[in-house]
């Protein structure tokens, strides 16, 4: 069996998940979207570390994750174009998750399935573009571009081997949100299709980590942006030596987003709410964001490992592909599944 692998390049954090069939080896990365030029360090130490996460496109020398936001102070807080897809740093970002899986032992990663999202709104105009861009870099691979939105849906259609799971009908309707750093996108799928009409998206975490710097900076705790990101995880921050809770802030930090994204579903998913078999919540921001929504709708279900959603549906999509002639005539499922891809 091949290896597989899937790609999610977010805004905030790549997230890649790849599975060799042969030696039954699974990995997980995630790893901060920056990428900055490569430059000469003169300490010995922090060259060795940073040549890990250094790549080359198109003749130039990259960091990338780790690297770049230690290298070059970038915390990502400006965040990254909408149409940044093709540009050398996507590539950057994609070629630098190989080289990790690669280092950690992932066998055949230049010959293997890859499949990369897409904006679901960006996934038409720029599919066909971003094959071939991706193609070119690791001519070996079989490269398939999806719509990011499937993602969660599949982690819910097939377990981790690649079987359907009964927690998703062929003939089925559902609502996928994902709730990103700064944007939240929602798609509507029926019958195994994604529904174009119904793509709409709205703010992101972003927007809940600034609210919590400006709670947290009424009661004199001054926080930067990226520590404010930091404690919507960990509920913690650290001032002069003590941990201080701040589970409250959070909470209240995420109310108007919650709103915002109860509001936006209203009207995305339209006359077509009340008639969902599922809503399926994915994204980093998801648990925070899931007490609200379960609170209207019984038919929420939060993705597990939520903010590798993306990644790991995609993965579990391709080993179902590898897997499809022990499965045939399983279901419905199979046949309207295919014809996305
Ligand atoms: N465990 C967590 N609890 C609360 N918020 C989280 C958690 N993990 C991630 N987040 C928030 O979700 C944001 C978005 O995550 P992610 O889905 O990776 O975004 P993107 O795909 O846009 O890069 C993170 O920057 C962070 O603010
Ligand atoms: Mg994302």
């Amino acid at each position: 069996m091949k290896t597989f692998i899937a790609v999610d390049l977010g805004r905030s954090a790549a997230k890649v998940v790849a599975y060799d069939g042969a030696s039954d080896k699974r990995e997980m990365l995630l790893y901060p979207s920056a990428v900055i030029p490569a430059k000469s360090l003169s300490d010995e130490g922090a060259r060795a570390r940073a040549m890990s996460e250094t790549v080359t496109v198109n003749s130039k020398e990259y960091f990338f994750g780790d690297t770049a936001i230690r290298q070059g102070h970038d915390d990502l807080l400006g965040g990254l174009r909408d149409d940044w897809f093709g540009t050398d740093h996507h590539r950057a970002l994609f070629l630098g998750g190989l080289k990790k899986l690669t280092d950690a032992g992932m066998p055949d990663v230049e010959s293997a399935l890859i499949i990369v999202g897409l904006p679901s709104t960006m996934y038409a105009s720029h599919k066909a573009q971003l094959a071939n861009v991706l193609s070119a870099l690791v001519p070996q691979a079989t490269i398939k571009v999806m719509p990011q939105a499937l993602g969660p849906y599949f982690a819910l259609a097939f377990d981790e081997k690649g079987q359907e799971t009964d927690k998703i009908e062929a003939d089925g309707m559902y609502g996928a949100i994902e709730v990103g750093q700064y944007t939240t996108d929602y798609a509507l799928v029926i019958e195994g299709d994604p529904i174009d009409d119904a793509y709409g998206s709205c703010s992101g975490m972003s927007k809940v980590a600034a609210s919590l710097q400006r709670i947290l900076q009424q009661k004199d705790y001054s926080v930067t942006l990226a520590e404010a990101t930091q404690a919507l995880a960990t509920k913690q921050i650290k001032n002069f030596g003590k941990v201080v809770d701040v589970s409250t802030e959070v909470a209240t930090a995420v109310e108007p987003l919650a709103e915002e994204i109860y509001m936006k579903s209203r009207e995305v998913f339209g006359s077509h709410l009340r008639k969902l078999d599922k809503i399926v919540l994915a994204g980093g921001g998801a648990g925070l964001i899931a007490p609200r929504l379960s609170s209207e709708w019984g038919t929420l279900e939060l993705v597990p490992n939520e903010r590798f959603a993306v990644a790991d549906g995609f993965l579990r999509y391709a080993l179902a592909t590898g897997t499809i002639s022990q499965q045939q005539g399983k279901g419905a499922l199979w046949g309207r599944l295919f014809r996305i891809a």
